[in-house]
């Protein structure tokens, strides 16, 4: 499993019982997650929160504030700041298990001592983008279905001071964005993308993470440059696993792209109170030996 271990202003500090606990800076949240089918290791610490996620029947749900805090606030993953703010279907604007590949995306940047123009799909609130801007990425083309995650990547940008790089940040539905660059001849040297299990383009174009990857991954691989540095995906589909993603990276990588290695793992984060740790989707990658 990778493991994102160097937060100090993260912090999942129990969990149990289909929920977990964590810190967001001074911040703490309770929220559930169906994955966690086992008990909790330290029962005194879950009634202290600032608030706590319910769901209702119909799917979503809504957070009940116990204590006062601020809409929204910021946190620090080493020298990049993020605003984080609890949102509808129980999200805060982050997910902090991706800081691991944050790290190999800012090592594997940083270590080309070139010029790299990343792509990253399915963009979100933008952490994979502020840590390729940060590692010195020459360009990184940001893309979402929602304006509102773009403005708030934007905000991340001006947060950890990278307003001044060249982030271009598109509202578009991501396959057909990537045909696009494939007519238009445009290259890339490094493509991230984080596929949810379903989802939609701004003109409600259909994304289903089974239906679509295969097809994706291919037009992703087409754009790739003369001298790709790698191609990371994560997912949190159920089922998904690393060997099944090792496999569809390595038959749609086959013959295109030589000279690199396919490495797929679980993500997760470090469980304080119990020192067992919180699986978090699973990430898969082709990476150059350059
Ligand atoms: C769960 S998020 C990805 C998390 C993110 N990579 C991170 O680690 O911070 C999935 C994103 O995909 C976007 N999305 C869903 N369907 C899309 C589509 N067809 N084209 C473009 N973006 C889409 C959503 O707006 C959402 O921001």
């Amino acid at each position: 499993m990778l493991v994102s271990n160097n937060w100090k202003d993260y912090e999942c500090i129990d969990a149990g019982k289909g929920e977990k606990l964590e810190r967001w800076g001074n911040i703490i949240l309770r929220r559930p997650d169906p994955w966690v089918l086992w008990k909790s290791s330290n029962d005194n610490v879950w009634n202290n929160y600032h608030a706590i996620y319910h769901r209702n029947d119909k799917g979503g749900g809504y957070w009940e504030n116990k204590k006062e805090f601020s809409e929204f606030w910021t946190i620090k993953y080493k020298e990049l700041t993020f605003k984080v703010s609890p949102t509808g279907f129980k999200h805060t604007g982050l997910f902090p298990e991706q800081a691991a590949n944050w790290d190999f995306i800012i090592d594997k940047i940083k270590n080309s001592n070139r010029d790299i123009k990343v792509l990253n799909l399915f963009a979100y609130t933008g952490g994979a983008t502020i840590a390729a801007s940060y590692a010195g990425a020459k360009e990184v083309v940001h893309v979402d279905a929602s304006q509102n995650m773009n403005e708030w990547a934007k905000e991340n940008a001006k947060l950890s001071n990278l307003d001044k790089n060249t982030i271009r940040y598109i509202c578009d539905d991501c396959l057909k964005f990537v045909e696009r660059e494939k007519r238009r001849g445009n290259k890339y040297d490094a493509i991230i993308m984080d596929p949810p299990t379903y989802g939609r383009g701004p003109s409600k174009e259909l994304w289903k993470f089974e239906e679509g990857l295969n097809n994706l991954i291919d037009s992703c691989i087409d754009i790739l440059s003369d001298k790709p540095l790698f191609l990371l995906i994560s997912s949190y589909t159920k089922g998904i696993t690393p060997c099944i993603l090792e496999n569809v990276l390595t038959t749609s990588i086959k013959d295109k792209l030589t000279n690199g290695i396919v490495k797929t793992e679980e993500l997760g984060l470090s469980i304080t109170s119990s020192k067992m740790f919180l699986p978090c989707g699973v990430y898969g990658r082709w990476e150059s030996s350059e």
